[in-house]
């Protein structure tokens, strides 16, 4: 049993916590912040929207989910996605994964698109289970790392 919702303020600290854990350059914690201020959702540009999502279980934050829709591009662009380690191998990555590829279908989205580290072998099986295509190397995406583009028509 599981929850996902929008990030609230009460959730950044652990939002940040566990972004610090696992990234080597994590995300700056106001940009989390500014995402729960403004209810899970920053719009700008007009047609672009920032969406981030929490999952819950059993009233614990678990994990989290930021995408990107692009509405004239019909372009959905997964940002950050991560799970904290205690929880792993449940289902939750996927499970965020599977809600945030539905909001896009449900906005109309035809793609998706998301990086990662071309070390990261687990999120790769996650994406290729999810029927992910690898599309391209990106060079130096990361310092001194190759990205892998990953891509999946929706
Ligand atoms: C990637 C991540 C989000 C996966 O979260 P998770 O909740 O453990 O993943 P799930 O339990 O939903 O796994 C779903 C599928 O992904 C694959 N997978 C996930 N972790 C794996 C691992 N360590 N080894 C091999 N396959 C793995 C499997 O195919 C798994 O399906 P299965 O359990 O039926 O075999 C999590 O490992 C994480 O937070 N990593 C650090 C942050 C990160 O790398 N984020 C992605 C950046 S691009």
């Amino acid at each position: 049993m599981c929850v996902i919702r929008p990030i609230v303020l009460s959730d950044v600290q652990l939002v940040y916590e566990i972004e610090c854990r696992n990234f080597p350059t994590p995300w700056n914690k106001s940009i989390f912040e500014a995402i729960a201020t403004w209810g899970g959702k920053i719009r700008f540009q007009n047609h672009r929207v920032l969406l981030m999502r929490v999952l819950e279980s059993e009233h614990k934050l678990v994990g989290y989910i930021v995408w990107e829709e692009n509405k004239i591009a019909k372009k959905g662009h997964i940002m950050n996605l991560a799970v904290s380690e205690e929880y792993r191998r449940r289902g939750w990555g996927e499970k965020l994964l599977r809600y945030a590829l539905d909001m896009m279908r449900a906005g109309k989205m035809l793609f998706c698109v998301l990086e990662v580290r071309e070390s990261n072998l687990s999120a790769q099986k996650l994406y290729e289970k999810i029927g992910m295509k690898k599309k391209e190397r990106i060079e130096d995406y990361y310092e001194q790392e190759d990205a892998i583009l990953y891509y999946l028509s929706l």
